[in-house]
């Protein structure tokens, strides 16, 4: 069986390759290499020992993808092709809306015109926005406070309509909180452009050596330690969700989203201290201002894939950062 990858050499499909791979998937994989590189793939290659397809193509680039489709006629997409700077889509919102839902919109409507209905969706914890913690997939979403996160509640409202249009469609949108850590071979991992947005990778640029010093974004949050607490999980169990899901979607019809995370909240200094932990050195660190934008707490409920996907974490916080750690120590200037 045939999976088209949107995003396939980025961190979280780079991962999701590898499982599929492993898992006897035919994996071809559409990227415009906006926020990541080709070696990525010889390096998912080397990983599995098997042979994947690639091509560079824009997805927003519809004979692209028409003469993909045609050429692989895969049976199922796995989409996570987006921009997904927070900071910058506040700066750049038409940007983040032509690429992340003009480039979907074609998307979908490529797999339309090829008969392919089935499709894995990245979504965001985002979604949730103020909501109770722990989040649950049936509650309200759509309360956002910035055009990244919007372009993922419109995405699923725009799929929800696709399947409201044509039962025969099968979606899942898996609602990702915080993703970190790498493959354990340390040959992929996260390897962001310029200064890190996102804690764990801005953690291991502190502690090779790249970065001065992390600023934690408050210390006076309403929870155990005063930082912010969040939902991370292991990215190789995030990489193994897409492949539940995907035999979900080959099995039935209709449109599920389900929250992948561990459903477990960590704080920014329980964050620190495992890193600190598997690194053996103190990490050089300050508590300064809160970042405009940022909710104190969230966390998972994942009992929902867990149940109907049969997905749940393996992995902890440990694993998480020695992982991360491996990866930055064997890469220390990315991947070129
Ligand atoms: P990433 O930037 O590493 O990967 C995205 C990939 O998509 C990159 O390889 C990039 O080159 C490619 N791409 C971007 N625009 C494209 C376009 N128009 N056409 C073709 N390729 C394009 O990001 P990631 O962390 O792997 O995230 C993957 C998906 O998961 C994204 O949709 C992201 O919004 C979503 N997500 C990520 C996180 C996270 O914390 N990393 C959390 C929630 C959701
Ligand atoms: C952010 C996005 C979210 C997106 C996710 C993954 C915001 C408000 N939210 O989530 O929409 O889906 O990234 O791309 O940007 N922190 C520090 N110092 C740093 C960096 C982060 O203290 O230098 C703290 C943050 O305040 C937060 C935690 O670490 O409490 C995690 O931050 P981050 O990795 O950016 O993820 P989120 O903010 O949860």
């Amino acid at each position: 069986m045939t999976i088209l990858v949107t995003g396939g050499a980025g961190y979280i499909g780079s991962h999701t390759c590898v499982e599929l791979l492993n898992a006897g998937y035919d994996v071809v994989v559409v990227d415009n290499f906006y926020n990541s590189v080709p070696a990525v793939l010889d390096r998912v290659e080397k990983i599995t020992g098997k042979k994947l397809k690639y091509y560079d193509c824009d997805i927003r680039d519809r004979e692209g993808l028409d003469k993909i489709f045609a050429e692989d006629k895969p049976e199922a997409v796995i989409h996570f092709a987006g921009l997904k700077a927070v900071g910058e889509s506040s700066k750049l919102p038409l940007l983040y809306y032509d690429n992340n839902i003009s480039g979907s919109v074609t998307l979908f409507e490529a797999m339309e015109n090829a008969g392919c209905k089935k499709i894995v969706f990245s979504s965001s914890a985002t979604v949730y926005g103020n909501n109770p913690i722990p989040y649950k997939e049936d509650m309200v979403t759509g309360d956002v406070s910035n055009p990244y996160g919007r372009t993922k509640h419109f995405i699923e409202q725009i799929l929800g309509d696709v399947y409201n249009a044509d039962n025969s469609w099968s979606i899942s949108l898996l609602r990702y909180f915080n993703p970190i850590g790498a493959h354990e071979s340390g040959l992929i991992g996260e390897d962001p452009n310029g200064i890190p947005n996102n804690l764990m990778p801005y953690i291991s640029r502190v502690a090779i050596g790249k970065l001065e010093k992390l600023t934690v974004f408050g210390g006076d949050y309403d929870t155990k330690d005063g930082t912010c607490i969040r939902d991370y999980i292991h990215v190789v169990d995030l990489a193994k969700a897409h492949l539940c899901a995907v035999r979900k979607i080959t099995d039935s019809t209709g449109i599920e989203a389900y929250n992948i995370g561990n459903g477990k909240g960590y704080s920014v200094l329980d964050i620190i201290r495992a890193f600190e932990k598997v690194s053996g050195s103190p990490l050089n660190y300050v508590i300064g201002d809160r970042r405009a934008g940022d909710l104190p707490a969230f966390y998972a409920d994942a009992s929902k894939a867990n149940r109907e996907l049969g997905w749940s974490a393996e992995y902890d916080i440990e694993k998480m950062c020695e992982d991360t750690w491996n990866f930055q120590k064997k890469n220390p200037d990315g991947i070129k």
